[in-house]
């Protein structure tokens, strides 16, 4: 390699031009999937305290959110349900007129070009917060499987555009895609949380959702934080079983993990900047120790970096509006439609 003083890299930094022409990550609102939480009941829209600046909104409200999102350019959103009745069969899990179901036929009545994803999991639904079915202090896999495929069924039904499976049961996808199949939805894709920590950045998600385990924790089906060759098997294994889309979660403390993926499959990777995440840089934002609207595009460009090509973060609403009043330099600008 050439180098200094023939070589200067200094040159090609020295004006915002030039910074553009050699860049090499840039993404824009296309990729971005904004996350909701909707839940029961009529004009409410609450906020979850450890989520400053994300609410709880009953289907009536979201639709007014749903108008503002669309106007700043956020295409995509992924959606979860808050019910008013937890069971141990995690029954409005699959309720035709469950809060998810007829928040899906709604979104997809007033808004048919927004993609809808939804979240294809138990724990929200269940008493006792795990994301299967119990006996004992145990999580059974095949007997979830069944509910799981009811589960992404009435999704589908409902008018959903992806079902997203979260759940980390063994056999999920290929359990999902058949019965997809069975009833006429072979054409709907599948996005699988492929390879889901177990991961204390889920805190505040547990908080809004109110689906904290009420005993024990997800470490026998979530993985080992430590593990980047058993998240390519999971990978592995759900692609053969039918994903589309596959995801890594949480994004910030597993971009290794983002490289790894993107450099074995060819398959476009989805990143989850989840919620524990997102609290962290609002709680440094008010404190005053960190700017929100300089760090929050560096930390999309750090996980399209890795290889992400889809982001799922509660960011998406704030950054598209940044974007809108300044201009962000890693923001390729994509306003409308
Ligand atoms: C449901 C689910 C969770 C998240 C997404 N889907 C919680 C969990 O697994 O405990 C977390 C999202 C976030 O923290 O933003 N299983």
């Amino acid at each position: 390699m050439t180098k200094f003083p023939e070589y200067r890299p200094r040159r090609m930094r020295a004006t915002e031009g030039l910074r553009k022409l050699v860049r090499e990550t840039t993404f824009s609102l296309d990729q971005l999937i904004m996350p909701y939480f909707v839940m029961d009941g009529n004009g409410l829209k609450e906020e979850i305290q450890s989520m400053p600046g994300q609410f709880r909104f009953s289907i009536d409200q979201l639709m007014h959110e749903l108008e503002e999102l669309d106007e700043l350019g956020v295409q995509h959103i992924l959606l979860f349900g808050i019910p008013n009745e937890k069971d141990a069969q995690a029954s409005g899990a699959y309720d035709s007129n469950g809060v998810i179901q007829r928040a899906s036929r709604e979104i997809k009545k007033r808004f048919p070009k927004i993609t809808l994803i939804t979240d294809v999991c138990l724990c929200e639904y269940m008493s006792h917060g795990h994301c299967g079915v119990v006996e004992g202090e145990k999580i059974l896999n095949d007997t979830t499987l069944v509910l799981l495929q009811k589960t992404a069924l009435s999704h589908a039904e409902a008018g959903v555009d992806i079902v997203a499976p979260s759940d980390m049961m063994d056999g999920r996808i290929g359990a999902i895609r058949s019965v997809l199949d069975e009833h006429g939805f072979s054409e709907l894709p599948i996005l699988s949380y492929a390879a889901k920590y177990a991961s204390s950045f889920y805190g505040p998600f547990r908080d809004a959702a109110g689906s904290s385990p009420q005993f024990g924790d997800r470490k026998s089906y979530q993985m080992d934080p430590a593990n980047v060759e058993e998240a390519l098997r999971e990978i592995e294994l759900d692609l053969e079983e039918g994903a589309d889309l596959i995801m890594v979660k949480p994004a910030l403390s597993y971009l290794d993990v983002i490289r790894a993926a993107k450099t074995k499959f060819h398959f476009p990777i989805a990143a989850y900047n989840v919620s524990g995440e997102y609290a962290m840089v609002k709680a440094a934002h008010a404190m005053g120790y960190l700017d929100e609207k300089k760090v929050v595009p560096e930390i999309l460009t750090a996980i399209s970096r890795a290889g992400a090509r889809v982001i799922l973060s509660y960011h998406a609403k704030e950054v598209a509006r940044w974007a809108r009043e300044s201009g962000t330099p890693f923001l390729i600008k994509t306003y409308g439609k």
